[in-house]
């Protein structure tokens, strides 16, 4: 019996900063016309994140001790800024836009969390630097089967200042990335307060 299920079930994995409900539906409110082109995809409103660490995929057996990382990992709630939207990769067709994110409270919070993870074997950490974006858009393809993105004609335009203002993100979250015909559902598996919020923030 072992031979036919040789593998234990996966899950495919990553950690990441929830924004604030404010600069949610900011971002939310802006993509309604920044967003538009039809070629665009935008990322549902309880998607909209900074991913600290991408796990990929891991047996559910190891969910609980990561949990356990994550938990450990908590750091001061960092302040999060938001700059105009990027396409990547920056040249030719956009897979993608992001909000690039100034914030070195999350560079502090994701530098712990990869350590730990790194520690305890759950995580290879990236090649390149980490880079604290949102992204706000992928790239429908140009046609069915076919990897090339679809031309974007317009692409979004600026941030409003009230978008740029700095806020405070309170939480971080374990979540699996169920992937489905329609795109990935992102599921909380875990949760975390982050201290020095001011208790105040309503996420
Ligand atoms: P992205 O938003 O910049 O695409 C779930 O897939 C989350 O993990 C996404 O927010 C995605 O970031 C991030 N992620 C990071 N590395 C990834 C990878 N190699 N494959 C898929 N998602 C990745």
């Amino acid at each position: 019996m072992a031979e036919e299920r040789p593998k234990s079930p996966r899950a495919r994995l990553f950690v990441a900063l929830d924004l604030p409900e404010e600069m949610r539906e900011g971002i939310v409110a802006w993509g309604r016309e920044a967003l538009a082109d039809p070629a665009l995809r935008p990322v549902a409103p309880e998607s909209l994140h900074v991913t600290l660490a991408f796990l990929g995929h891991r047996p559910e057996g190891e969910i609980e001790a990561i949990a356990e990382v994550v938990r450990r990992s908590a750091a001061p709630a960092p302040w999060v800024e938001l700059l105009d939207p990027v396409q990547r990769p920056p040249r030719g067709r956009a897979r993608l836009y992001a909000l690039p994110a100034l914030s070195p409270g999350a560079e502090a919070l994701q530098a712990g969390l990869e350590q730990g993870l790194v520690e305890e074997g759950f995580y290879e950490p990236e090649k390149r630097p980490f880079w604290p974006h949102v992204t706000v858009a992928r790239v429908r393809s140009e046609a069915r089967g076919s990897r090339r993105p679809a031309v974007v004609s317009e692409a979004p335009g600026p941030i409003p200042p009230e978008l740029a203002e700095p806020r405070i993100s309170v939480r971080m979250t374990l979540y699996r990335s169920d992937l489905q015909p329609s795109g990935a559902r992102y599921v909380p598996l875990a949760q975390v307060e982050l201290p020095g919020g001011g208790g105040s923030e309503v996420n």
